[in-house]
């Protein structure tokens, strides 16, 4: 199973995609994780790319694609993954279709995590991980059971990232919305989107995400994704409206809301008023014509 999880900086993408890494037996691709390790190692992608995190920008697009071309190329990728926070701009989402159609992969599930931007900032200043396993905590809403003590491996040692600072944040998004949230439309017009609520509670937002990838039906958090708008019709002319009550209430009998008797009276006047032309229009042209006017409303009639 291939998931790719959206959603904005703090939306809780790492923290479930850790979590349905270990459910479903899937790897979790990180980009930003990805970009962090190669910040620490002094490489060259790490250093272009530190300076652009830390000013909340994104990296560049052939970069962040070539590190995920060669990530899914690995053996581990072959039993499933997650891609938390790729793609984030419309080139990577269509590279991400080039690359997977090469492999003959297929993308199971595309699932966005909505959260308002208010709650963001203060997810992501009181956010922490432990220094020598990455697991992650929030000061208030995921403290690790034994204060001071990883959960997972039992350290005492925990950092912050450079990039979560209430300035940095409002930068990560802008960016989200001007850069990644356009790639929204690009998998909803494929029928390949789903949405979960990210600001229920985690165990929460994990059982919606969790049958989702299940196949099972909507649980308490998950939300269909809206279908774009329909195009407005024109309102119809009441003339052209008053037949169709008369063909409801045949379809309907007497459960119709416009008594089918009613509704032929109100038809048939209609239809007079329409076969009829006005006075101002009756002999000041000729026959044909006015005939032809006939067939139409006169326009000041039709208000
Ligand atoms: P990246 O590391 O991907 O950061 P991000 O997308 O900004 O997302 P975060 O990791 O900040 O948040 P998250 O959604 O994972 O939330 P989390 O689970 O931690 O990218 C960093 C930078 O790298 C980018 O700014 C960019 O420069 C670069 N980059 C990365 N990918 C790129 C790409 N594809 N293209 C270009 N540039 C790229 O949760 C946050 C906190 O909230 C945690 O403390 C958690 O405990 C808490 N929390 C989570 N869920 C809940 C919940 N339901 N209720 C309460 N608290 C919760």
């Amino acid at each position: 199973m291939n998931i790719v999880l959206l959603g904005p900086p703090g939306a809780g993408k790492g923290t479930q995609a850790k979590r349905i890494e270990e459910k479903f037996g899937l790897v979790q691709l990180s980009t930003g994780d990805m970009l962090r390790a190669a910040v620490a190692s002094g490489s060259e992608i790490g250093l272009k790319a530190k300076a652009i995190m830390e000013a909340g920008q994104l990296v560049p697009d052939e970069v962040v694609i070539a590190l995920i071309a060669d990530r899914i190329g690995r053996p581990d990728a072959k039993r499933g993954f997650i891609l938390d926070g790729f793609p984030r701009t419309t080139k990577q989402a269509e590279a991400l279709d080039a690359m997977l159609a090469e492999k003959g992969i297929k993308l199971d599930h595309v699932i966005e995590m909505k959260v308002d931007d208010a709650l963001l900032v203060d997810r992501i200043a009181g956010r922490y991980t432990c220094a020598k396993c990455g697991a992650g905590y929030h000061e208030r809403n995921q403290k690790p059971k034994t204060e001071g003590v990883c959960d997972v491996c039992g350290s005492t040692e925990f950092k912050r990232r450079a990039d979560d600072n209430a300035e940095t944040v409002s930068k990560r998004l802008a960016a989200y919305h001007a850069q990644t949230a356009p790639i929204l439309p690009y998998y909803r017009a494929r029928g390949a989107l789903k949405s979960v609520d990210g600001m229920a509670p985690i165990d929460s937002v994990t059982s919606a995400l969790s049958a989702i990838l299940a196949g099972k039906p909507a649980a308490a958090g998950a939300s269909k994704a809206p279908k774009a708008p329909k195009a407005k019709r024109k309102p119809k002319s009441p003339a052209k409206a008053r037949p169709k009550a008369k063909a409801r209430s045949k379809a309907k009998g007497s459960r119709a809301k416009v008594p089918a008797k009613k509704a032929k009276r109100v038809t048939k006047k209609a239809v007079r008023r329409v076969k009829r032309p006005a006075a101002s229009v009756r002999g000041k042209v000729p026959r044909k014509a006015a005939k032809a006017l006939g067939k139409r409303r006169p326009a000041a009639r039709r208000k």
